[in-house]
């Protein structure tokens, strides 16, 4: 039980990394708030934790609607009484190269994955410092957002800056007992990866030093970890999580 009774917003957690970390963090003893905007994955995975004996709740919330992620913050508070874990999970792709990639594409990975972070940020900070009880934020970057990718350019932009934020915060935040740190998973087996042709998904476990993707379960773990006082002393840290990935 490493988590008992704290309470973790956790954003995507209607699938994929999210959801597991979610479970985990309710077998740990979380109270959980599962924040997502595809609304029926979400509710099944609240109910699952709840049949599993575990705490949860459902918001839904589009992270780079800046309204939207103070609500979450809100109705987290309303339901659990207090804020101490957000893990900024939440993230899209709409790959293209360069000089195919629209405008609209840009703006939405760099909205979801950058401003969403800061949205949900912003407002779980705010009351992290009025509870004067310290805190853990913990965002999502990328194998992507240590050495960019091609056809990836919004999203490895989205996913450096989001390193940028993790050092900035850490040092703004941390006199205040606030941690924030930075999880850099590599090619996970999700649903984000279901347009990756086989032939390059062959390539990457190539020139991974396991030879193989990794599994959700293994970033909930990372994500534990950095969330437990086990972490009390790690801050402003960039962790990947990849496996010996080369790109
Ligand atoms: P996924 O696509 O399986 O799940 C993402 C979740 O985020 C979904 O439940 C989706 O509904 C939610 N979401 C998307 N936009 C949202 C928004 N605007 N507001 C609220 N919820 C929203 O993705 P996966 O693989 O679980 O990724 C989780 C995080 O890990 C992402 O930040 C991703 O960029 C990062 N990551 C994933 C890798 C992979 O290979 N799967 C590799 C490196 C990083």
């Amino acid at each position: 039980m490493k988590l008992k009774d704290k309470v973790a917003i956790i954003t995507g957690a209607a699938r994929g990394i999210g959801e597991k970390t979610a479970k985990l963090f309710a077998e740990h003893g979380a109270k959980v708030v599962v924040a997502d905007y595809d609304e029926i994955p979400g509710r099944e995975t609240r109910d699952e934790i709840q049949s599993e004996g575990g705490e949860a709740c459902f918001v839904k919330v589009d992270v780079s609607d800046f309204e939207d992620a103070q609500n979450l913050i809100d109705v987290a508070q309303e339901e659990y009484g207090s804020i101490d874990i957000l893990i900024n999970n939440a993230g899209i792709t709409a790959d293209g190269f360069l000089t195919k990639m629209s405008e609209e594409d840009w703006d939405r990975v760099i909205d979801v994955n950058l401003k969403g972070t800061f949205n949900c940020s912003k407002f779980a900070a705010q009351k992290m410092m009025e509870q004067e009880d310290g805190g853990v934020i913990i965002n999502a970057s990328s194998v992507v957002g240590l050495h960019g990718n091609i056809g990836q350019t919004n999203y490895a932009a989205s996913k450096f800056g989001v390193k940028g934020l993790t050092k900035t915060w850490a040092k703004e935040l941390g006199g205040r007992g606030i941690r924030v740190n930075c999880v850099a998973p590599g090619y996970t087996n999700t649903r984000m990866m279901d347009d990756v042709p086989e032939k390059v998904l062959d390539s990457i476990r190539d020139k991974n030093s396991l030879g193989r993707l990794g599994e959700s379960e293994e970033i909930a773990h990372a994500y534990l970890y950095l969330s437990s006082e086990e972490a009390a002393y790690v801050n402003g840290a960039i962790l990947p999580v990849d496996g010996g990935q080369i790109l």
